[in-house]
């Protein structure tokens, strides 16, 4: 795939599924503050699910960034086929885009959504989407950057604003 001197990038399988359970709740775990304790116990349970990136890699492909022999980034590609809440069957998606905050900055998750994006035009999608909020701001950055446009708000979550986000590929 791709590499620099430090940081090098894979795809992801089963056996990364402890590993990214971790990572998810680090990752993720930095809009705790913007969020009641039960908005953040919801959203843990759905972080330490190995169900959840059992499903994923079960409808696309994961993407994991390495440092040495440890895992600082992740991503994963839905292909279309797959409806979920908003996204219908006609698109692909990008869900758990997570990266080590200790990395922040460094490309990691610009990379793997560049990675997510080659994987679904190689793969012949018409769409790729995704949804993000509104405290999500170096993630919103990415996206609007890579060509991603708000398509539509969604309903609160988490009490964040939410926006579901889509880029043409053909
Ligand atoms: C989103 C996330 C994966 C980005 O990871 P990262 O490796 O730090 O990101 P990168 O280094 O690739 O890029 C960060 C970009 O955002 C920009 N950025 C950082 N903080 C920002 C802010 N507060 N507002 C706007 N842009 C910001 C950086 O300048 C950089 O821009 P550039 O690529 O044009 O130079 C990481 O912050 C993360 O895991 N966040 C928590 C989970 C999350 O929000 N996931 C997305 C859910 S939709």
């Amino acid at each position: 795939m791709s590499s620099n001197t430090m940081l090098h990038y894979r795809a992801a399988d089963e056996t990364d599924i402890d590993k990214l359970i971790p990572l998810g709740v680090l990752a993720y775990g930095q809009y705790r503050p913007f969020m009641s304790e039960d908005e953040w116990q919801t959203m843990l349970h759905s972080l330490q699910s190995r169900e959840m990136y059992i499903g994923l890699l079960g409808t696309g492909k994961g993407f994991v960034c390495m440092s040495e022999e440890k895992i600082i980034g992740m991503a994963f590609l839905i292909y279309h086929g797959n409806p979920w809440s908003f996204y219908p069957a006609e698109w692909s998606y990008v869900r758990m885009v997570g990266a080590d905050p200790c990395y922040k900055g460094a490309g990691v998750g610009r990379q793997l959504m560049q990675l997510c994006i080659n994987e679904a035009i190689g793969s012949g999608e018409q769409v790729i989407a995704l949804h993000t909020s509104e405290q999500m701001h170096a993630a919103r950055h990415i996206y609007e950057s890579l060509g991603f446009t708000v398509e539509q708000e969604l309903p609160v979550k988490y009490g964040m604003k939410y926006w579901l986000y889509k880029m043409p590929l053909q």
